[in-house]
């Protein structure tokens, strides 16, 4: 029987710590219905890496662990300095050396060799994410000819933004040893579509079937989205919790709630500064609204990631040292993680979503919290028109320009103003985009779309998998 290989650079492994959010619940559909066997690195670094296997309902989760220098060359380094600074158009931060991307490739190739030891030719592979670019590359190099694709969580940019990254001529066309490559938006799949226009001289109208012989590779776009009933139960039960009962009642008046991991790409700094500027335009407000921003640590090792630690906690400690009384501060800034359903309850407890990254490949908080609301008397959403969402969440949800912090103060009076009416029926139309929209048919929508069949069916799939003549793999 066919399998299903998940290739990610985190691995969501049964009853273990390792849970990398986001990964765990768009996969989870596809784990549950198709014999998948899931892997990447552990989380764990070592003088000397081991592998382990571990089975569980009918999947496997194979996990290896990386050396100091992989994790600071391959993690630390290209994925994390340059490709994510990259691909979130901060080319101001990417920090690039050729040693990082030896480091990146050896860690692709280490991946490779692990899959070709147990990848049957029958078998599906679905790569995730910018860490993990040229593994079909490494894996058509070893003659492997499987139905492989790729998805990207995050932005693409714009070719004259990928350009300015040294061996993008290597790396970026690399992605066209996969059948399929997924985007979440068509503005990143056509940003794709434009670079390899650009570099390849494929003519753009043609950019979307890209190859020769018996091997095409296609562009899709598959925006995730979210478990969206099971998220409303969640927060339904979750507001009972003691966590959010307590939070609830030592909050004087309304609560808005922001929840990011501790990224320059989320914009945190500057909507704490729009928060500022709101507060000094609203002093009717002041002592009747509490923002609490839930920021865990990420990627503490890399230099940027320090820095906006400290800038977030200076900047949430000026406004609170200006604006707050002995009953009331006006920022909770909690470098924390909290469980899901702590989180779901508190969505639904705020009056306000605050959702504004300076770019974001989707951004599942805005889902949730929209998921999270209760339909009689819901909050609202405050969304950065950079995040992928805004895409989807046009109608409902108060669409902002992150970088103008006085139209997001504007913002945070209406949506605090805002008539039940108004906001029901906002709820109403996000509702509706996220029930379109359910996370439970994205994993088989990308895997039909892999092997260009309406509907996906393992069995049918492993009957219809041919293999093409590598030597008309493009581009050489
Ligand atoms: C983003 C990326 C994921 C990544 C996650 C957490 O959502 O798209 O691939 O796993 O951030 O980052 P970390 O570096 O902690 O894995």
């Amino acid at each position: 029987m066919a399998r299903i290989f998940i290739i990610s650079n985190r691995v969501s492994v049964p009853k273990s710590n390792a849970h990398p959010g986001g990964l765990e619940v768009v996969l989870k559909a596809t784990l549950k219905h198709h014999p998948c066997v899931w892997l990447g690195w552990s989380g764990e670094v070592k003088p000397h890496p081991r592998t382990r296997t571990v089975n569980s309902h009918g999947n496997s989760y194979i996990t290896t662990d990386l050396s100091p220098e992989d994790f600071e060359e391959y993690y630390n380094g290209f994925a994390n300095r340059v490709l994510w600074p990259i691909l979130h158009y901060r080319l101001d931060l990417a920090e690039f050396s050729h040693r990082d991307l030896s480091g990146y490739l050896r860690v692709n190739e280490h991946f490779a060799d692990q899959l070709a030891k147990v990848l049957k030719p029958a078998d599906i592979v679905w790569v995730h994410d910018y860490h993990l670019i040229p593994l079909a590359k490494a894996l058509r190099t070893r003659g492997l000819m499987n139905r492989i694709g790729f998805f990207l969580h995050i932005p693409m940019p714009p070719p004259e933004i990928i350009a300015a990254m040294p061996n993008h001529e290597t790396l970026i066309p690399a992605l066209c040893h996969y059948d399929l490559v997924g985007f979440q938006t068509h503005g990143d799949a056509a940003n794709f579509a434009r670079y390899l226009a650009n570099e390849l001289g494929t003519p753009a109208h043609i950019s979307r079937r890209l190859g020769t012989g018996d091997r095409v590779m296609r562009i899709g776009t598959f925006p995730v989205g979210i478990e969206t009933r099971e998220f409303t139960r969640l927060a339904r039960r979750a507001v009972r919790s003691e966590l959010v009962q307590e939070v609830s009642k030592s909050v004087p008046g309304a609560l808005m709630i922001g929840v990011d991991r501790l990224d320059y790409s989320k914009g945190i700094i500057l909507r704490l500064e729009a928060y500022e500027r709101f507060l000094a335009a609203h002093p009717e407000r002041q002592g009747k609204i509490t923002y609490l921003q839930i920021t865990p640590r990420s990627r503490s090792q890399i230099r940027e990631y320090a820095d906006i630690e400290q800038a977030v906690s200076a900047m949430a400690g000026r406004i609170n040292g200006a604006y707050s009384n002995a009953a009331w501060a006006p920022v909770r800034y909690v470098n924390r993680a909290y469980s899901r359903t702590a989180l779901a309850g508190l969505y639904r407890t705020a009056r306000v979503g605050l959702v504004t990254p300076l770019r974001d490949g989707m951004n599942l908080v805005a889902k949730e919290y929209v998921a999270a609301q209760d339909a009689a008397d819901p909050g609202v959403l405050i969304l950065s028109r950079f995040a992928g969402a805004a895409v989807e969440f046009k109608e409902g949800a108060l669409l902002v320009n992150p970088y103008d912090p006085d139209s997001v103060a504007a913002a945070m009076a209406r949506a605090i103003a805002m008539p039940l009416a108004e906001r029901k029926s906002r709820h109403a139309a996000l509702y509706a985009t996220l029930l379109t929209n359910d996370i439970s048919k994205w994993g088989d929508r990308f895997l039909s779309s892999l092997m260009g069949t309406k509907t996906f069916d393992l069995e049918a799939a492993e009957k219809q998998t041919q293999w093409p003549d590598p030597a008309n793999l493009l581009p050489h």
